[in-house]
């Protein structure tokens, strides 16, 4: 880290959010910053659960912060008090990036970004595909954004809790009311009939160190996919993805997505988007930062 080339000319970005201690972006984007030689500093923010979010803002602000990330649990929380929210945020219900304007902040959903890039990084393109969305929080509404976008032919939502996929049901039929969506029990998975299904699993079954573990675990499903989508990084390769890959179906992980979102905000915030190579050297530093964390 060679720190002598902060200056007094060095533009400041960060990351808010509770906890802050293991967050990944700081390796993204001051890599980023070295590789495409821009004079930028990220660096950790650990700012509470419950903090007066308007104050924290302002006084960003006030600092000349030029842009943050938001993380858990104020990805939400954040909304209220920013000038402008981009539509993937709004329709997202959540703002993970903050661009500086004269007056305050503006609001971005990188990880609907990164998630769209992910999909078109495996060469899966949704419309008209019968997609299934496994869980109905914060990553299932960045998948079910993109189902809308991109006109898939027909949306599945699982979720252990229906009434929070019913939920996610009417806001999605709310902004694309073209788009068929039918909740289903996560039991009833393994006995739809239905066949070439994309699969998105956007539950935290499965996250390090609980691994042994897949929300759905009947054989019969994994064999109607044609492509699934893990939202987890840790471990790169969840039981998910095993038993769709057994199944004989493509996978990507949550690594990509988590890359991505990254990227896509660096991007936003430069002007910079990287190329592959530079993607590539990002994604071996993240896997090498997650091998040392075990
Ligand atoms: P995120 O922003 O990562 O999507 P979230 O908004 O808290 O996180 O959503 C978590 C999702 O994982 C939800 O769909 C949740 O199901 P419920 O709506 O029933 O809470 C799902 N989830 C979490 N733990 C689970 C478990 N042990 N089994 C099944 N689903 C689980």
């Amino acid at each position: 880290m060679d720190r002598s080339m902060i200056d007094g000319r060095t533009a400041v970005y960060g990351l808010m959010g509770d906890p802050v201690e293991h967050t990944l972006s700081p390796a993204i984007h001051n890599t980023m910053a070295d590789l495409t030689g821009m004079n930028l500093a990220y660096l950790p923010f650990h700012v509470p659960a419950g903090c007066d979010l308007g104050v924290v803002l302002k006084g960003a602000h006030a600092l000349g912060i030029r842009g943050m990330n938001v993380t858990v649990p104020h990805k939400k929380a954040v909304m209220p008090f920013l000038e402008r929210i981009s539509p993937e945020a709004g329709a997202a219900g959540a703002v993970n990036t903050l661009v500086r304007t004269e007056t305050g902040y503006e609001g971005f959903n990188t990880d609907v970004l990164g998630l769209s890039e992910n999909i078109s990084e495996a060469g899966v393109s949704l419309t008209g595909k019968k997609v299934v969305l496994i869980g109905a929080g914060g990553a299932a509404r960045a998948a079910a954004y993109l189902c809308g976008r991109d006109r898939a032919g027909k949306l599945y939502i699982a979720n252990r809790t229906l009434e929070n996929a019913e939920r996610l049901r009417k806001e999605v039929q709310g902004t694309w009311p073209d788009l068929p969506v039918e909740v289903m029990p996560m039991e009833d998975l393994g006995a739809s009939g239905e066949r070439d299904l994309i699969a998105f699993q956007c539950t935290s079954v499965g996250l390090y160190p609980a691994c042994d573990r897949a929300p759905v675990t009947d054989p019969a499903f994994y064999k109607r996919l044609i492509h699934a989508f893990d939202t987890i990084y840790r471990p790169e390769k969840t039981l998910f993805m095993k038993m769709a890959e057994e199944a004989g179906a493509g996978t990507a992980g949550g690594l990509g997505m988590l890359l991505w979102q990254g990227l896509k905000a660096y991007e936003i915030w430069t002007g910079i988007r990287a190329d592959k190579d530079q993607a590539l050297q990002i994604r071996s530093r993240l896997e090498a930062f997650l091998k040392e964390e075990g």
